[in-house]
């Protein structure tokens, strides 16, 4: 039976979203940016720990929120914890994007900003990274002059990797006048910088941040926005009384007493990611610089039907041939062994491709 009920213009023009993350267990999965080495032990305790009582009550969100902050090196009052990063993403067209107005981003990029601007049927103005990756400062400066509603930049950029410099970053904190900036920072563990301590200079900044890439507890949903107190006021007001789960926050809140195991993941990652550039470099395959937990590679033409091969050995990568350009892939850093794996995978199909 078809239902003929009012919904909205925006919706109507939506195609339905497929996930892409199904089967995916088991499989060596480089295609999420996810913590392949699963998240710490302290975690698994503190969830074990966890009461029937516990789990039949509303979670309460004081306690969490200061020691989160605190980790953050932020103020209880300057932090809003969310549904996961994307959720910290969706906030922003709650509170400040009515239908028609207009957002600006940069492409390639993570593509839940386009995602939820349609949603809010908001008009999409992109700059886009040169054939290079790099971040096109001029064109956003001089789209910050048409007061655009928000400008979300992830920085590193997922997928080219690209970290904006803090000196660029001020400029675009300067030009943007009447623009909320969200630096989506969801790699910030990796690329070892964070615009965190800047809230308290600019009230036009606002900062997302994930516990699902360097804590590794992308099933739990955990992400924050933080800003000045003021700045963050239409955000708490958009929000819902319990945006976060009580498993998240417990989580959270171990992993971030077991601080070591995040930072010698990160360290790995680094290391890795560095080899196998310089592995892929040796086989005359294309990367760019990442300042995340991910490498973009161009293995030109010859590149879709190797990632096919691999896909059909159970190793996941993110093709992204469709947006940047044929052969182009997002390679998630994995552990020392499924990168070996992945490495000894495409030097045997690379030649026959
Ligand atoms: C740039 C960026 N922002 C945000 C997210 C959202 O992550 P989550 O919703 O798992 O916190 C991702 C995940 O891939 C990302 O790449």
């Amino acid at each position: 039976m078809k239902n003929r009920l009012p919904v909205r213009e925006a919706i109507l023009k939506r195609k339905t979203y497929e996930a892409p993350a199904e089967g995916r267990a088991g499989k060596i999965r480089l295609d999420f940016n996810e913590n392949t080495s699963g998240c710490g032990r302290a975690v698994l305790r503190a969830l074990r720990r966890l009461t029937p009582e516990q789990f039949a009550m509303y979670p309460e969100y004081q306690e969490p929120t200061r020691r989160i902050a605190g980790y953050l090196g932020v103020r209880a009052k300057e932090l809003v914890l969310t549904n996961g990063g994307d959720d910290a993403l969706r906030v922003f067209f709650d509170a400040f994007v009515e239908p028609r107005s207009h957002i600006l981003i940069c492409e390639p990029t993570f593509p839940m900003y386009r995602y939820y601007a349609e949603i809010a049927g908001a008009r999409v103005e992109v700059c886009r990274y040169d054939a290079n990756m790099r971040f096109p400062e001029r064109e956003v400066v001089a789209a910050l002059r048409r007061s655009p509603r928000v400008f979300f930049l992830a920085n590193p950029n997922n997928p080219t990797g690209t970290l904006v410099a803090p000196a660029a970053l001020r400029r675009i904190l300067a030009a943007a006048r009447n623009t909320a900036v969200v630096l989506d920072e969801a790699y910030a563990e990796f690329s070892g910088f964070s615009t965190l301590p800047w809230v308290r200079r600019y009230g036009n900044l606002f900062v997302a941040r994930t516990f699902s890439k360097a804590a590794g507890l992308a099933a739990l949903r955990l992400g924050a926005v933080i800003a000045s107190p003021d700045s963050l006021q239409p955000i708490r007001r958009a929000l819902p009384p319990f945006p976060v789960n009580l498993a998240a926050l417990v989580a959270a809140e171990a992993a971030l007493r077991e601080r070591k195991a995040i930072r010698s993941y990160v360290r790995t990652v680094l290391r890795l990611r560095k080899s196998f550039a310089g592995s892929l470099g040796r086989l005359g395959v294309a990367t760019f610089p990442s300042a995340g937990n991910f490498l973009l590679a161009n293995f030109g033409p010859a590149g879709p039907a190797l990632f096919e091969k691999l896909e059909r050995k159970g190793i996941l990568l993110r093709d992204r041939s469709r947006d940047i350009g044929p052969g182009f892939v997002r390679i998630t850093i994995g552990t020392p062994r499924e990168m070996k794996t992945l490495l000894a995978a495409i030097r045997r199909n690379w030649k026959a491709s």
